[in-house]
């Protein structure tokens, strides 16, 4: 998707509209996208307890993406497939961050939108958070259902928010937040647990 950012808001009186790109992350992007993080955040986002959800993974099908103005990297958001103890499949939302100068320009806001619209079209049924109430809350995400619930690492509890895509996605949801195994480790897994059913040693004829 793209949109169009009036020349009155930041982009300076005469200037035409800028026009700013939302798609999927590339792997053209990944080093812009890790110089606008660390930027962004300073060297010690990799502390936070989402990273302990994120570490080592890909982030869900079709949920990572980049936001492009005049040929550069100006924001990103991606979206990470948890569980709860309790069993309650959700997403969780993070990083997001725009580059300092092309902020209040609403990019965030079309990350986010464009986020949670591939996510209820992929059938995901809530997502999860970290982050400022006073920013998120017009997004949809408040903390009522995480209150049972716990980040794998100190997490301010007004911190902790949620959205559900599904109404009563969440309800009852308490525990740790945990990294969702994809599918295909979920069958081999399953597979394992089933043991084997080939190649098994025949006994030898007499
Ligand atoms: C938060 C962030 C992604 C917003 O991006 P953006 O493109 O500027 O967002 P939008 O244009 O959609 O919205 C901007 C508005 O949100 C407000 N806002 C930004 N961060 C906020 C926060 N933490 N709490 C409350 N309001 C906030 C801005 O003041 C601005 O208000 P205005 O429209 O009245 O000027 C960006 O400020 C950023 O990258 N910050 C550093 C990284 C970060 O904190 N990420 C979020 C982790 S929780």
């Amino acid at each position: 998707m793209s949109f169009l950012v009036p020349a009155n808001r930041r982009t300076g009186d005469g200037k035409p509209p800028a026009l700013i790109w939302i798609r999927s992350e590339r792997r053209t992007d990944v080093a812009a996208r890790e110089r606008l993080l660390d930027a962004a955040m300073g060297a010690d986002r990799f502390a936070k307890s989402s990273e302990r959800l994120r570490e080592g993974r890909k982030p869900a099908l079709g949920l990572a993406l980049a936001a492009r103005f005049g040929g550069r990297l100006v924001g990103t958001l991606r979206l990470w497939p948890v569980v709860t103890a309790s069993g309650h499949a959700a997403l969780l939302l993070g990083p997001l961050a725009v580059d300092a100068d092309a902020r209040s320009l609403g990019i965030g806001a079309a990350l986010m939108w464009q986020a949670l619209h591939r996510a209820r079209v992929l059938g995901h049924r809530a997502v999860i958070l970290v982050g400022d109430a006073a920013y998120y809350n017009r997004f949809g995400f408040s903390a009522e259902k995480t209150g049972a619930l716990r980040m794998p690492g100190p997490t301010d509890r007004e911190r902790l928010l949620a959205c559900e895509l599904v109404p009563d996605a969440l309800t009852g949801a308490r525990g740790l937040i945990a990294p969702r195994p994809s599918r295909l480790s979920r069958l081999v897994k399953r597979a394992a647990a089933i043991g084997p059913v080939m190649g098994q040693a025949v006994p030898a004829a007499r």
